[in-house]
Parts: C-alpha cells; structure tokens; sequence
C-alpha cells in the first residue's frame, strides 16, 4: 500500500502528490519513474518522481488529469487514504556529472520532472541555469523550487502573462549566438517543445538530452507504447531511457505515433475522435 500523505492542486488539472514510499525515497535517482496502480480495478499507469526526500521516505509526483485513469488516481482519492501498490524506482537515472554550464528546460508540467535533475546538477557543482515555459502565468509551475537550484531562472509565457513572451526555445537561441559557454541541455515537456529544442541545440553541437517520459503507457516493455527511433534503433522510453540524445531522436516519427494514441484516448473520452 501506499498512503498518499498530502493532495493539492497546483494549477488547472494539475495535482501534486506527496506519497509515503520509504524504500523507492531511499533508492530514487533523478529522472526515474513509478507505476502506480491505484485499485486492482484499475490500470497501472507510469510517473515521473518529481521529488524525493530520503530522511522521510517519500516522494512527490506532479500528475496532469487527461484520461480517466489519471482523473481517478488524482480526484477518487485524499490524503490519508492509500493506493494499492506503487512499484519503481524504474528506468535509467539521468547521467550525473559536472559537465561546465547546464541549462534545464521545463515546459509545462514537465518542469517536475527537471527539477530533481536541476537540483543534483547544482549539487555536482555545475552552473545551473533553468528556463521554465507554460502557456501562461497561472500555469507556470514549480518556480521557486527551480529558482532555489539554479544560479539564474528565465521564465517564458506563451501569452506574455509572465516573464518572456514567447517559447523557452527563445532564450535559449539568443544565449547560444551570443556564443555563452553551454556544455549540456536537458529538455523536458511536450513533445514539440523537445523537438524544438534539439533544433535549437543542434547547429552549436551542444549535447542534448531530452526525456521520453510523456510518451510511456504501462511503463514496463511490454506494451510497446513507448517505442521511440533513436539513432534509427528502436528503443523504449521506459526501459532504455526515458533520457535520450535528442539530436539521434527521430522526432516526426515521434510525432506520427503520438497522433495515433490521441485519437484512441479522444474515443476513450467520448469525444468521437475530436
Ligand atoms: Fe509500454 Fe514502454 S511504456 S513498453
């Protein structure tokens, strides 16, 4: 079991969960994930841990409501009460090491997911500099705990509504024709945005790693859901990555398959496909 210690909504359909997890707190490195399995009714869904905290064994996960079962998981239960089980840490950690001069780029909700890799990077030593997007102000989430591990934090609005007006991929262009000093970029967020930003990286030939996490389904090799070209292999997010070298990712057909699952969930929620 799994005792959900506290629940609270950070932005529209956006909750952060705080989950009693001794042994996953003790073992968890950045950019790992969980399967959660809510009731055994219910479906085993993958999440990234967004944080952790090994003194009292738990960690925290940021779920966005778009499907039933994530609508379940997230509003059929409070705190206090328990899930059925929780299994991880799974997958490969993010590489850790001083590399120089990080920037960590978070869009949407994937800011979660960056903020336990911001947070090692810093304490590795490494120049920590964060650039965290969302459509608008209500939906920037997570900026004081990036502010906290990074050594500067630019936030970018679609709308303008807060910070930079325009994508996280813009201050990231501008800094790398200046020609500032960028060892490393990791990206995580929607998919286009990810594309976006290997494009960005690509003609300086700054390494670039971006995380596959949104595209996992059950998270344990068997589904197939998560198959991914990379470097023309066939990987899977949840076993092989979710990091990988986004300048090797094969993004349209990334794309193309992200495409065909939106049309099944439409018709999972009655929309007909719309
Ligand atoms: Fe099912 Fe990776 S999520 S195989």
């Amino acid at each position: 079991m799994a005792k959900i210690l506290d629940k609270k909504l950070v932005s529209p359909a956006v909750y952060e969960l705080v989950i009693e997890a001794p042994l996953i707190a003790r073992k968890c490195k950045p950019g790992q994930f969980v399967i959660v399995l809510s009731d055994p009714e219910s479906e085993r869904v993958p999440f990234t841990i967004a944080d952790f905290d090994r003194e009292k064994g738990t960690i925290t996960m940021i779920i966005q409501v778009v499907g039933n079962t994530s609508r379940h998981i997230c509003e059929d239960y409070e705190a206090g009460d328990e899930w059925d089980n929780i299994v991880g840490p799974l997958g490969q950690p993010s590489e850790m090491k001083n590399f120089g001069t990080v920037v960590c780029v978070g869009g949407g909700i994937g800011v979660a997911p960056v903020y336990p890799i911001a947070r090692a990077y810093k304490e590795l030593g490494n120049k920590v500099i964060s650039i965290i997007g969302a459509r608008n102000k209500d939906l920037v989430l997570w900026e004081e705990r990036m502010r906290a591990v990074s050594d500067e934090l630019i936030v970018c609005t679609d709308d303008g509504s807060y910070g930079h007006k325009g994508f996280v991929t813009d201050p990231l262009k501008a800094m790398l024709e200046k020609g500032e000093k960028v060892d490393y970029v990791i990206a995580i967020g929607p998919v286009i945005m990810m594309r976006n930003v290997a494009r960005t990286t690509e003609p300086f030939k700054v390494f670039t790693a971006v995380s596959l996490n949104t595209i996992m389904v059950d998270g344990t090799g068997m589904c197939g859901g998560c198959r991914v070209l990379v470097g023309g292999e066939n990987k899977f997010a949840c076993v092989d990555g979710p990091e990988f070298d986004a300048h090797k990712v094969d993004f349209a057909n990334l794309m193309e398959r992200q495409k065909m699952y939106k049309t099944q969930e439409s018709v999972e929620w009655g929309c007909g496909g719309a």
